[in-house]
């Protein structure tokens, strides 16, 4: 049995994005967003309220970046989500961030907050909130890079929303490798597969053996029939001879 729960902004897992903008001023401002993803190879998309300062900020600037909330900073993150910058200017520096601009575009990425996806506006529509950013550039810090220059998740650790129970996790274990571990089971369908198809072979050559050996059973006997005709003839000559001596 299933529960229903109707249309909820539900999934598993649901980030915790830290959108963050510059005003016109270049005073940053950021917003904690749950609602969002990656859309294509370069691009993401979220769900933003039009009244959010961010939202306002990054309309004007047509920048923004997401930084990626952690377990070191869930407060934060939190208060980030909490307090708008409508009311709080100072909000970021409230909450103990700060920034440094990018490089790559015209908004701020939250120092504190280890990853961060660079990213032009594409287009915002206020009245679905949808918005669509093209990622520029991905900068992540090296104090949580492995040498070989990919993220050491025992000293990154990203926090998701659990949004049904409304709470912060953090991830959990690996648990199986992307890309690889379903080629078991690919390999697994293909050789049941092949099984199939062999024995279905197998049984076909039952078949035709044992229709091969009824065909011969049937000339066997067509033989018997004949040698006792064969030998009905002999008989009936020999009978013949007898007689005319
Ligand atoms: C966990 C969490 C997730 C949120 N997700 C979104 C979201 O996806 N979209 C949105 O418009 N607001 C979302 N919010 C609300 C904004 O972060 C919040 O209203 C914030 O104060 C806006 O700040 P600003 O006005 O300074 O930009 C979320 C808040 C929290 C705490």
């Amino acid at each position: 049995m299933r529960k229903d729960f109707g249309a909820k902004p539900w999934s598993y897992p649901q980030p915790v994005f830290i959108v963050a903008a510059y005003d016109e001023d270049e005073k940053p401002n950021a917003m904690n967003a749950a609602w969002g993803g990656i859309s294509d190879t370069t691009q993401v998309s979220l769900c933003l309220s039009s009244n959010h300062r961010t939202v306002k900020n990054l309309q004007k600037t047509k920048a923004f970046t997401i930084n990626i909330a952690d377990t070191a900073h869930v407060l934060a993150c939190d208060y980030i989500g909490l307090v708008s910058g409508n009311k709080v200017p100072d909000k970021v520096a409230k909450a103990g961030f700060t920034v440094t601009k990018s490089t790559f575009v015209n908004a701020p990425v939250i120092n504190e907050l280890a990853m961060a996806l660079e990213c032009k506006l594409i287009r915002y529509d206020s009245e679905s909130g949808f918005l669509l950013g093209e990622i520029v550039n991905v900068s992540i810090d090296e104090s949580v890079l492995t040498k070989d220059g990919k993220t050491d998740m025992t000293k990154f650790e990203p926090i998701v929303f659990d949004p049904v129970n409304a709470v912060y996790r953090k991830l959990g274990e690996k648990v199986g490798k992307a890309f690889k571990d379903g080629r078991i089971l690919i390999d697994r369908i293909e050789k049941e597969q092949e099984i199939m198809e062999a024995e279905e072979i197998f049984e076909n050559l039952e078949d035709l053996e044992t229709e091969e050996s009824e065909e011969m059973k049937e000339i066997e006997e067509e033989i018997k029939e004949v040698d006792e005709i064969l030998e009905n003839i002999e008989a009936l000559n020999k009978e013949e001879k007898t007689k005319h001596k």
